[in-house]
């Protein structure tokens, strides 16, 4: 019998990350809880079962994350979860910059540095799924969302990264995809309607897709969406 695969998530302490987290433990691969704060990470890593590693990953910190790639070793399944939205009310005309600064960092930057520290070992090994929680706010086919600018590009910005990733990494038996998990009932957006489980689901099927499926496309649920 093949060894489980193993999965990395960012962002796991709570939310999307976490009930991801949970759901492809459910699924059977070794999963990898990683939040910015050490004692986060390990909660939220026993929340799911004594089996469950965890590991302290900030992921606008470059040496947190090179540190985090020596210790865990390889890795086959990479979700970039990790995401803030600090823009909510604000105007593109009038949105203080260093606050769009600090949203690419974390939700363009943070991903594209894990993905750095991941995405060469899957390939040099010939196996690997990366997958970005995006948002619809960033897809040019619903309309970005303008009533948060710097959250909507950063995501327009990771959809880019998404298909530039897929492109170089054609033909290594890696898949790199983004999702759209729809508005879901998190701290980032409490009153949405869809628990975080369901969602999950979703992100968990997309994280996990077999030898055969696309790569460089935008997900949601089981069809694919317009960038
Ligand atoms: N909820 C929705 O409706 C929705 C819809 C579309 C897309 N999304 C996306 O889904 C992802 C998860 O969001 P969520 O709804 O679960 O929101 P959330 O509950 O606010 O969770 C955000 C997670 O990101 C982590 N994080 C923030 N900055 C980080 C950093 N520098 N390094 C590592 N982790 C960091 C947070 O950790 P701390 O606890 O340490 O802050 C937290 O675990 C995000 O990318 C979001 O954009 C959400």
């Amino acid at each position: 019998m093949s060894e489980p695969r193993i999965a990395l998530i960012t962002g796991a302490n709570r939310g999307l990350g976490h009930a991801t987290a949970a759901e492809l433990h459910r699924r059977g691969l070794r999963v990898i809880v990683t939040a910015r704060d050490a004692d986060d990470a390990a909660e939220a890593a026993a929340r799911i079962g004594p089996d469950v590693r965890s590991h302290p990953l900030d992921v606008t910190d470059p040496g947190g994350v090179e540190r985090a790639a020596a210790r865990l070793g390889p890795v086959d399944v990479l979700v970039c979860n990790a995401g803030v939205l600090l823009d909510a009310g604000d105007d593109p005309l009038s949105v203080p910059l260093e606050r769009v600064e600090r949203t690419l960092r974390v939700n363009l930057l943070g991903g594209w540095r894990v993905a750095q520290a991941f995405v060469p070992g899957m390939v040099s090994r010939g196996w690997g799924r990366v997958l970005f929680v995006s948002s619809g706010t960033g897809s040019f086919s619903v309309g970005l969302w303008t009533g948060a600018p710097a959250y909507s590009v950063s995501k327009t910005a990771v959809n880019g990264l998404t298909t530039m990733l897929a492109t170089c990494t054609k033909g290594t038996g890696v898949l790199v995809n983004a999702v759209n998990p729809g508005q879901t009932r998190t701290r980032m957006v409490p009153t949405a309607s869809r628990t975080p489980d369901e969602a999950a689901a979703d992100i968990a099927d997309a994280a996990t897709l077999p030898d055969d499926g696309p790569t460089g496309v935008f997900l949601r649920g089981d069809r694919q969406m317009g960038w």
